[in-house]
């Protein structure tokens, strides 16, 4: 059965030798099983991008097509950088601090959903030589199934379903689902969650998000809850736990690799440090890297032994650069890096090394693996998947014989639900984490390990490809019939 996909960034890449799969899990799960059942895979084009509207893909043997929906300026400002990143972003996140009035971007947002929809339908249309079954009720399946990722796309699975009422319609939805109570504060919450409920099933990383989800359609739109179920218009939608991964297979291979491990040594000399602290992360807010930066300025404040033997390494990798939060918090990570290492220095000894900069996924691999200690300190997250790239790449690593990293990770992130082994801190308290630094690093070897290869095991449960097959099944299984509502 043909697959149409809709998300926001578009699977591939351009580079000096021709077009190729895109960094990131998503691209790397979904473009197998795009390849091998066909379809399209519907996208945004940004204002100054000369990509093709349409472009089959692999080049050299075509099985699917990229469609792009081509935004103005404007329209791409309204649409992803203020509702989706301005509002919806933040919101989900519980930082409401953050949020703008949405007022100026709903029209550009319901505009460019409903571009998506039509790009979607028109992929469909050209894939399925089978007319679409034209009612819902008739039983008949549709021989396409969509699948919309995202808070970017909210309203486009009523869209689809109003034209394709028997269609398989999927959401998954990959950031924080928060508290009805907190939904509600958009204006246009009810709207946005109706587009959602034209979906069959809708995925979350975590119980807690689904169930958010399910109370936020009870109290908001008057839908009945039945177990994992939300009836609504007749129909039954499932929202439910669909918790994603990382490709292990490619981060364990990153693990076992001599070059990186090379790399990984030049590394730890050129740090000048006997314990190494690993940072990576977009450039947001969400990530907590001006508390992160606090709590190790207090673990430096309070363990004078530990100068001169641990530095801190942070990744900020450039992200929304059109957002003036994102540019208020470069300032600020910037000005708090400054003041900590103008504190602290001493000799050769830096204790904070802060980079402004893409990685490659080598590079990033080689630094997972020559780090002690990874912190990662979301103020919330749907998942993070840089727990997993650690615990992924340390583990491999420590089967040939290096040492183990310990994990840090955030009680607020989902992947804090799922990692056990990990040292779970809440990132808001400075004192307990910069505690809870003190005590990783003196970890015993063997609990290290212990720690280590849960970790590792609850991240091999938990691959991209298992979740995009398990997903795709379960959506297979969905009625698309009517409900007992
Ligand atoms: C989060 C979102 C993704 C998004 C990514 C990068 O992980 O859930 O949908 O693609 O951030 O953000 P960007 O705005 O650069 O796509």
């Amino acid at each position: 059965m043909p697959l149409v996909l809709l998300a926001n960034r578009a699977p591939i890449r351009q580079t000096p030798t021709g077009w190729e799969a895109a960094l990131g899990g998503l691209a790397s799960a979904l473009l197998p099983v795009l390849e091998d059942r066909g379809g399209a895979w519907v996208a945004m084009r940004e204002p100054e991008d000369g990509a093709p509207l349409m472009q089959p893909y692999p080049e050299a043997s075509p099985t699917f097509t990229v469609h792009r929906v081509p935004l103005e300026e404007e329209e791409f400002k309204d649409y992803y950088n203020g509702m989706s990143n301005q509002v919806l972003w933040p919101l989900a996140h519980y930082l409401v601090n953050h949020v703008a009035p949405e007022r100026a971007f709903r029209g550009a947002y319901r505009a460019v959903n409903r571009r998506f929809a039509e790009a979607a339908l028109a992929a469909a249309a050209e894939v399925s030589s089978a007319p679409p079954a034209t009612s819902g009720a008739s039983g008949d399946a549709d021989p396409v199934q969509f699948w919309i990722q995202d808070y970017h796309l909210m309203l486009v699975p009523e869209l689809i379903r109003q034209r394709r009422p028997g269609a398989r319609i999927g959401h998954f939805w990959h950031i924080p689902w928060p508290a009805p109570e907190v939904f509600r504060i958009l204006p246009s919450a009810r709207e946005l969650l109706r587009g959602m409920l034209g979906a069959d099933l809708v995925g979350f990383h975590t119980d807690g998000d689904a169930e958010n989800f399910r109370e936020s359609a009870r109290d908001l739109v008057g839908a009945t809850v039945e177990g994992h179920d939300v009836l609504w218009e007749g129909r039954r939608v499932r929202a439910e736990r669909h918790p994603i991964g990382i490709d292990v297979e490619k981060f364990e291979a990153f693990g076992h690799d001599a070059h990186i491990a090379q790399e990984a040594d030049t590394f730890r000399r050129e740090i000048f440090a006997d314990h190494i602290v690993l940072g990576i992360d977009r450039l947001d807010y969400t990530k907590g890297l001006l508390l992160r930066l606090e709590a190790f300025e207090r673990f430096l404040e309070s363990y004078p032994e530990m100068h001169g033997h641990v530095a801190m390494f942070q990744i900020a990798t450039p992200s929304r650069t059109g957002i003036p939060a994102y540019a208020q918090l470069k300032r600020k990570v910037e000005q708090a890096v400054g003041r900590i290492n103008g504190r602290f220095a001493e000799g050769a000894w830096t204790p904070i090394h802060y980079r402004y900069r893409a990685y490659t996924q080598q590079e990033l691999a080689a630094l997972y693996r020559a780090a002690d200690v990874a912190l990662v300190t979301p103020l919330r997250d749907g998942m993070n998947l840089v727990a997993h790239e650690f615990g992924a790449i340390s583990g491999a690593a420590m089967d040939d014989g290096a040492q183990p990293g310990v994990l840090i990770l955030s009680e607020l992130a989902g992947a804090s639900d799922y990692l056990d082994g990990a040292v779970c801190v809440n990132p808001y308290d400075t004192d307990g984490l910069a505690r809870v630094l003190r005590a990783a690093i003196d970890l015993p070897l063997a609990e290290k390990r212990r720690r280590l290869s849960l970790v590792r095991e609850a991240v091999r449960g938990l691959d991209v490809h298992a979740w995009a097959a398990r997903f795709l099944d379960r959506l297979g299984e969905s009625q698309p019939v009517a409900s007992s509502q």
